[in-house]
């Protein structure tokens, strides 16, 4: 997709859609309203009327142009009466080109209201993110038969360096997120952790990341005893996956490490789960898939902060090797663990891949992963659960979240359920009972971040979405990069 930025009055470019912005009961006598009326007559507000647009929030009509302007069609999209905020623009420009896309448009021209700080790279993203399909598998009539091209960003701000910068970052940092669906999508035959760590230091030699990889053989000298068991039962060798990202000039002010659980299928192990929905975890590696995406977009971001990525590749099967309820064993922090449900099994990758980041000693330790169904049960579908072991951390995953405008609630790491990993036989048992399952597994996680400034988030509900809505198409999403960078950005300027 080529984006750019324009200065002329949208309704003079010529291009197959225009989608333009009208803030709740503008006048009909006034800017992009007027003009159409000029050029389209009568019909422009009798369209109006009929179809009942008043310029609320999510509204659109469709207009033909019918040789009178530039683009073939105009689409009207309600942006409310409030004033409209970075995160609405990126999700009003992701829309528009879904409406593109939809109309078969090659090329579209969009104006959003700028003036907004960060407007012009958060419509970059959302251009970006809403165009994106997930194609691989289609061949003949399942192919598009066109895709959106080319952008115009109609501004009515000067064009200046510094703004066709923002649009190019923002351009690679919608590409990055996008990167984290379509390994979220890609089928786990051909996703399983050689070829997800293969992808990963491809991806890190394009953009300039360090990325180290150990295999079996070496994660068994290093003592990860809870990944290992989880990886036994299948024939698909696990990887943890290291990148690295500092910046190119100067000391870095801080050291961020973010982990990913990498389950590049999940069937559940021996506690087999029912067929119904098993598909779906394909994308249980939906939280390592957010790591490499956040690691590619700070090679465009590059903010002032060394960061680390930490993905536990790991697939769950059920053969004659694998886990057991009822197997104990150790772990890269010490810690024995009996094991009750092998579908359990992220906490236990998670674990030890948390226990090894500790030993990197960085200023933040943040996992995400699509951990639990009860996280799902609490905040439903469309919303993450983020726990943090100090409240400030908290505070500041509800600033970056919100300015991010992704849809994220503060979990309690609830000390009174802590007696349910109790075990009679090791240190810990790995699950409690059915009652806060979210809330149990983060507790499990803390035991393995010793007194490192440690958020975990479980993704599980909105890592896949079941239907297009805001900035995401069905399939993967990659939510939760957007909301990391705001995190990182906060560090960078902090110090
Ligand atoms: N990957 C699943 C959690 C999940 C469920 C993610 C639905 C996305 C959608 C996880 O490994 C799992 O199976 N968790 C169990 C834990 C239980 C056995 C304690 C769960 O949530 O049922
Ligand atoms: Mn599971
Ligand atoms: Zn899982």
């Amino acid at each position: 997709m080529k984006l750019t930025l324009s200065t002329s009055d949208p309704l003079s470019v010529v291009a197959d859609v225009a989608v333009i912005g009208i803030v709740e009961g503008a006048s009909p006598r006034a800017g992009s309203l007027a003009t159409l009326s000029k050029a389209l007559g009568p019909v422009v507000q009798k369209t109006l009327k009929r179809e009942e647009f008043t310029g609320k929030k999510d509204q659109t009509v469709e207009l033909s142009s019918n040789g009178q302007l530039k683009p073939a069609k105009i689409i009207l999209m309600g942006l409310g009466s409030a004033p409209v905020t970075e995160s609405q623009i990126r999700t009003i420009a992701a829309k528009a080109a879904r409406i593109a896309q939809h109309h078969r448009a090659a090329s579209l021209v969009l104006e959003v209201p700028f003036g907004v700080q960060g407007a012009e790279r958060a419509a970059a993203e959302g251009a970006v993110l809403g165009a994106y399909r997930f194609t691989r598998y289609f061949t003949g009539d399942r192919l598009p038969k066109s895709s959106l091209e080319r952008v115009i960003l109609a501004t009515t701000g000067r064009v200046s360096k510094e703004t066709r910068a923002a649009v190019e970052v923002g351009q690679r940092v919608g590409e990055a997120i996008c990167i984290a669906r379509d390994l979220v999508n890609e089928p786990p035959n051909e996703l399983y952790p050689e070829s997800f760590a293969k992808i990963c230091q491809d991806l890190s030699k394009a953009n300039g990341l360090k990325c180290t990889v150990l295999d079996k053989a070496q994660m068994q000298k290093r003592g990860l005893k809870l990944l290992l068991a989880v990886a036994q039962g299948s024939v698909r060798e696990p990887r943890l996956i290291h990148m690295v990202y500092s910046p190119s000039e100067g000391k870095p002010k801080k050291k961020l490490v973010f982990v990913g659980k990498g389950l590049t299928f999940d069937s559940g192990g021996l506690c087999i789960k029912p067929a119904q929905g098993m598909e779906d975890m394909k994308g249980d590696m939906g939280g390592g898939a957010n790591v490499v995406a956040l690691m590619v977009a700070l090679a465009a971001h590059k903010p002032q902060i060394e960061v680390h990525g930490l993905i536990g590749a790991v697939e769950n099967m059920p053969d004659g090797a694998a886990y057991r309820p009822g197997d104990i064993f150790g772990s890269l922090d010490g810690k024995f663990v009996e094991i009750i449900n092998t579908d359990a099994e992220g906490r236990l990758v998670l674990a030890d891949v948390l226990a090894y980041g500790r030993e990197l000693k960085p200023d933040l330790m943040l996992d995400n992963a699509t951990l639990t169904g009860a996280c799902i049960v609490a905040l439903g579908n469309l919303t993450s659960g983020y726990y943090a072991n100090q409240d400030e951390l908290a505070e500041r995953m509800k600033t970056a979240s919100g300015e991010a405008g992704e849809s994220m609630w503060h979990m309690p790491l609830l000390d009174e359920l802590r007696d349910g990993l109790k075990s009679d036989w090791a240190d810990l048992k790995h699950t409690a009972d059915r009652w806060g399952g979210s809330i149990t597994a983060a507790l499990f996680l803390r035991e393995f971040v010793g007194t490192t400034p440690w958020i975990h988030v479980d993704i599980a509900g909105p890592s896949m979405a079941h239907r297009a809505y805001g900035l995401h198409p069905k399939g993967g999403t990659g939510h939760g990069v957007l909301t990391f960078l705001k995190l990182i950005d906060a560090y960078a300027r902090e110090s």
